[in-house]
């Protein structure tokens, strides 16, 4: 049986039994079953369901694992998280987490005035906001109304004009001066896709020259009291653990140098995100454990500053992905399978066919276990001799649709026959006799991260989990663009069921789609979001909540600026009153396939 990696990615939140995917959660309901009841209510399309108590478990789990380092290593500085906003601002996520994170002074972190006015208005009281990325006088600005509030928030600043900017807005506004991180650029860059925000080249950050330069500024102005952070970030989804040590250690040096040249008041030390999760079905592709990861920031902190007696630092972390992702789950239902069509029924034989034709039907039907496999590559060769005939005017369509029919046949004949077990025997064929399984969704709205980065997602049906899968399956979406398919890869062979879609449905579910995807998706063909609900557990079953449902075509228009209202009166002076009636319902539904199932 095919369990797609479940025991690699799924940290047991998820589970297989009965043939289908359940919750590790209070009665443990599948998610079809989720899916169907959602389908009553009529949503059409692809559904983003997120989970709120995975949320509150990956939350737990960061501070109760710093907390057992802190312990170990009988550390004097405090722990500190804040959300990085970039990675998910939908309040359906947020709110869960801002309840679930007041216990612990959990903050956030803005990287936009947008984001940073989120976090004004929905911070923990008296919890940390950070605001990293670029920043104009406006934005400074906001920081100190952010702090007039009574927020604790640090301006952490990523070039010398940012805090020239910070000393001009203080000395004019005279409010009180908002807290002051220093960007640093290491030599350490991260690994993984994203490392390129981390190391001596990144767009991010002051050079020790700057750095030296910010201290001398800040001592000019009288205002190093203000200097309470040392800020670095080496890239999202770190694979391995060593570019952080790396990192640790210049960033715990340089705090040091600083507290003894005089920042007095420097106190923290925030090392960004980058915590990785798992994201491959076929082998772990994170090379550190989160216990491995907290021992090391804790001990290398406290190591430095024991060798320059300096106080032990506070630790600040902005992880986003490890918060995020795992929380939410893309579903799609599959519209068609594409050599749906090339059935027996549809054969149209003549009274006399070409040899080659003649020649396939006999593969077909003397086809035995023996000689599946080599009547099946038989049939792709005489398939592409029938298509250079065609093409060369020698065979007709009836011809060539005959010659598509049996080949399909033969192929599926085989496949059933060979009771493919590890599939070894088709391996040299697979890309060629895969099928293509048309998903009611985009790629670019629901994981550019794939269609940008092939970034790999877990992938699996939902149900028939206690049959074998036997098609080697690419996925096509719905958009008008041949990007839009995660093709067949050899390396990470995706099997699924040859299934009847006139008898039954079938849904693929995407995992660990939390972080960055929801608001990095693109309206490319103007599909916009899925429905996203919320799955919550009450007395044991499940509630759904928060549903935001997809935009509807009319909402899409007016985004990007059409007059709707022009648009309606187009129509209507162009059509009778009945089909206008009937557009109108068109325009106030979303763009995608009308079905949730099949
Ligand atoms: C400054 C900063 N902090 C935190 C993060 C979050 O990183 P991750 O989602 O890998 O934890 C990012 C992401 O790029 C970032 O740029």
């Amino acid at each position: 049986m095919n369990t797609y990696g479940i025991d690699i990615w799924a940290e047991d939140n998820f589970f297989i039994n009965d043939g289908k995917v359940k919750i590790n959660y209070a009665s443990c309901p599948a998610i079809i079953d989720i899916v169907k009841n959602i389908g009553k209510d009529g949503y059409k399309g692809p559904l983003t369901l997120r989970f709120p108590h995975l949320i509150h478990k990956q939350l737990n789990t960061l501070y109760s694992k710093f907390d057992a380092s802190i312990k170990e290593y009988g550390y004097k500085g405090k722990f500190n998280a804040v959300f990085p906003l970039k990675v998910n601002q939908y309040p359906s996520f947020l709110q869960p987490l801002i309840q679930e994170g007041k216990k612990y002074n959990y903050g956030l972190e803005a990287g936009s005035k947008a984001e940073l006015l989120i976090a004004m208005a929905y911070n923990n009281p008296k919890a940390p906001i950070t605001v990293n990325g670029f920043k104009d006088k406006e934005m400074i600005h906001l920081g100190f109304i952010a702090k007039q509030m009574k927020h604790d928030v640090t301006l952490t600043i990523e070039g010398l004009n940012e805090l020239n900017t910070i000393i001009e807005v203080f000395k004019e506004t005279k409010l009180p001066c908002p807290n002051i991180g220093l960007r640093v650029k290491l030599h350490s860059a991260g690994s993984g896709i994203w490392a390129k925000s981390g190391g001596i080249d990144s767009k991010f950050g002051l050079s020790s020259t700057e750095i030296l330069d910010a201290f001398e500024i800040l001592e000019a102005n009288e205002m190093t009291q203000y200097l309470t952070m040392i800020h670095f970030h080496i890239g999202s989804s770190m694979n391995s653990i060593s570019p952080l040590k790396k990192a640790l250690k210049e960033s715990g040096n340089i705090y040091a140098e600083l507290k003894n040249m005089g920042a007095n008041n420097l106190r923290a030390i925030n090392i960004g995100g980058g915590l990785a999760i798992e994201y491959s079905q076929f082998q772990r592709s994170r090379f550190y454990s989160l216990d491995e990861f907290t021992n090391d920031v804790v001990y290398i902190l406290k190591d430095i500053a024991r060798q320059k007696n300096v106080e032990e630092p506070d630790i600040f972390t902005e992880s986003g992905r490890f918060i995020a992702a795992n929380s939410t789950v893309l579903i799609t239902p599959v519209l068609e399978l594409y050599s749906s069509q090339l059935e027996i029924k549809n054969l149209r034989l003549k009274d006399t066919n070409p040899p080659l034709i003649t020649e396939l039907y006999d593969l077909y039907n003397d086809m035995t276990r023996k000689t599946a496999l080599e009547f099946m590559h038989d049939s792709l060769e005489h398939m592409e001799s029938l298509l250079t005939l065609f093409d060369l005017g020698y065979i007709d369509l009836q011809d060539r649709s005959n010659a598509e029919v049996l080949a399909h046949l033969i192929i599926k004949k085989a496949i059933l026959i060979l009771e493919v077990k590890d599939y070894t025997e088709l391996k040299t064929i697979e890309k060629r006799i895969k099928e293509k399984y048309l998903l009611n969704f985009s790629i670019f709205q629901s994981l550019p991260d794939f269609w940008g980065i092939d970034q790999e997602f877990p992938v699996m049906p939902l149900t028939h989990l206690d049959k074998t899968p036997t098609r080697s399956a690419s996925l096509w979406d719905i958009t008008c663009d041949s990007d839009g398919e995660i093709g067949f890869d050899n390396n990470k062979p995706l099997y699924l069921h040859d299934i009847n879609l006139k008898e039954e449905e079938y849904f693929l579910a995407f995992f660990n789609v939390g972080a960055y995807q929801d608001i990095m998706g693109i309206k490319h063909n103007l599909f916009s979001h899925p429905t996203q609900i919320n799955v919550t557990f009450e007395n044991n079953e499940y509630k759904l909540e928060k549903i935001l449902e997809s935009q509807n075509i009319l909402d899409i228009l007016k985004d990007i600026d059409y007059d709707t209202n022009e648009i309606k009166e187009i129509f209507k002076n162009n059509l009778d009153e009945q089909n206008y009636k009937l557009l109108e319902e068109y325009l106030h539904d979303n763009s995608y396939l009308n079905t949730i199932g099949n």
